[in-house]
């Protein structure tokens, strides 16, 4: 795997951190630390447990580890003290220091003397966390001032921030045109896996799409019915395209730029396979009543929440005999588990596919695999979602091209 690694690396003209000398060296570390907080805790570590590679090997290293990351927009919240409470990453540097056991400094400032300080008193092998970057409207605009003052930070850069990539925003953007930069272990993953998944996949190859972000999923729909064998359907997409096509008349109509999408959509295509039935309800909750149907059969006060039955057992057919398998958005509404078997059992079929590559991603997969226990069943999962989409349908990412 790590051949293969530096070998698309190559393909990327990107450097690999594992040939970095950083002994010493102020690292500035791009993370993408934009992870669901309540009341001061971070509800799921995921994106932080996969940064802990890179700032491992930047500690044996004997580099001084500085980590950034933006959290939400909180500039859209006007109140100071609100956007304060809200937006700051001090819940993530107290998980931090759960999971190295070690303390963690913290910067309230991650520009100007503030930061400056913190990173004087830094030890070789030391961490310290600088406060959101997006409370600097800089961040944002890719602004070469901003970029510039947090160049003064660093000696080196690194991007561990994949999910991000797809921001034009000045640390994922200008700052490696200011620094020496290398690639974070977890981003050289990504870039391999997905690779992988693009370019050269094992056959047969499965697509498995749901979710509720259509403007986001069609492009991947169009790229992978160029190379996949099939492409499986569900979520709330398949509520639209039932409804648009006119096989379904269950609500809500989608708004007019989906109209337009899912018209392009060749649904006699036979690598396309849309449930052949579906659960529904006249509400989410699922209170009043739940019956399966075929999607032909749905009435106009009821909605669509999951696949039927029947759907899942064909489904699962086709997944079994794939090579490689990529899913990317829950098949249902899986947060309530009168709707939830979709989603649970045909992550569990790929899960068992022990014999084929399988790939997962974006957040709500994530959420769902969590929820079924299933995220170690998977041979990778990827931390993106809008980012891992728009390098699979061969979009050209900021963040990409500014570490090549
Ligand atoms: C994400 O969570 O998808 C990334 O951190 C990007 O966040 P953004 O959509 O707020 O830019």
């Amino acid at each position: 795997m790590a051949g293969e690694t530096a070998e698309h690396l190559t393909v990327f003209n990107m450097n690999s951190l594992k040939n970095s000398n950083l002994q010493a060296k102020r690292v500035l570390v791009r993370c993408d630390f934009n992870v669901p907080i309540k009341n001061g805790k971070v509800l799921d570590d995921f994106k932080i447990q996969r940064t802990l590679e890179t700032i491992s090997f930047l500690k044996k290293a004997g580099a001084k580890i500085i980590l950034t990351s933006h959290l939400g927009s909180p500039l859209k919240t006007e109140r100071k003290k609100q956007r304060l409470k809200e937006f700051s990453l001090k819940p993530v540097q107290k998980k931090l220091q759960d999971l190295l056991k070690e303390k963690i400094r913290f910067s309230k400032r991650c520009i100007k003397r503030k930061a400056k300080k913190e990173i004087k008193r830094l030890k070789n092998g030391q961490i310290l966390i600088l406060e959101n970057l997006r409370f600097e409207k800089g961040e944002k605009e890719n602004n070469e001032k901003f970029a510039k003052e947090l160049a003064k930070l660093g000696d080196v850069y690194i991007n561990e921030a994949f999910s991000t990539c797809h921001r034009n925003h000045a640390s994922i953007v200008f700052l490696p045109k200011l620094l020496p930069h290398f690639v974070g272990l977890n981003f050289e993953k990504e870039i391999e896996v997905l690779s992988r998944i693009s370019q050269n996949p094992k056959h047969p190859l499965v697509v498995i799409i749901g979710g509720i972000k259509i403007a986001s999923k069609i492009g991947v729909i169009k790229k992978f019915l160029e190379v996949c064998d099939h492409l499986l359907l569900g979520g709330k997409i398949v509520n639209n395209i039932l409804t648009v096509k006119g096989i379904s008349i269950g609500k809500p109509w989608p708004e007019e730029k989906v109209v337009e999408i899912i018209k392009k959509i060749n649904l006699t295509d036979p690598k396309v396979h849309l449930p052949i039935d579906v659960l529904v309800s006249p509400d989410i909750s699922g209170e009043v009543y739940v019956r399966n149907t075929g999607p032909g059969s749905v009435r106009k006060d009821e909605g669509i929440f999951d696949i039927g039955i029947e759907t899942i057992n064909t489904f699962s057919e086709i997944i079994k005999q794939a090579q490689t398998i990529f899913w990317s958005g829950p098949l249902g509404v899986f947060e309530n588990e009168k709707f939830e078997k979709g989603t649970q059992e045909i992550a569990k079929i790929i899960g068992e596919s022990k014999d084929a590559f399988t790939v997962a991603g974006g957040g709500d997969t994530v959420r769902a695999l969590k929820k079924f226990n299933l995220l170690d069943n998977f041979s990778f999962v990827s931390t993106g979602g809008s980012a891992m989409l728009a390098f699979l349908t061969g979009e050209k990412l900021p963040g990409i091209e500014a570490l090549r």
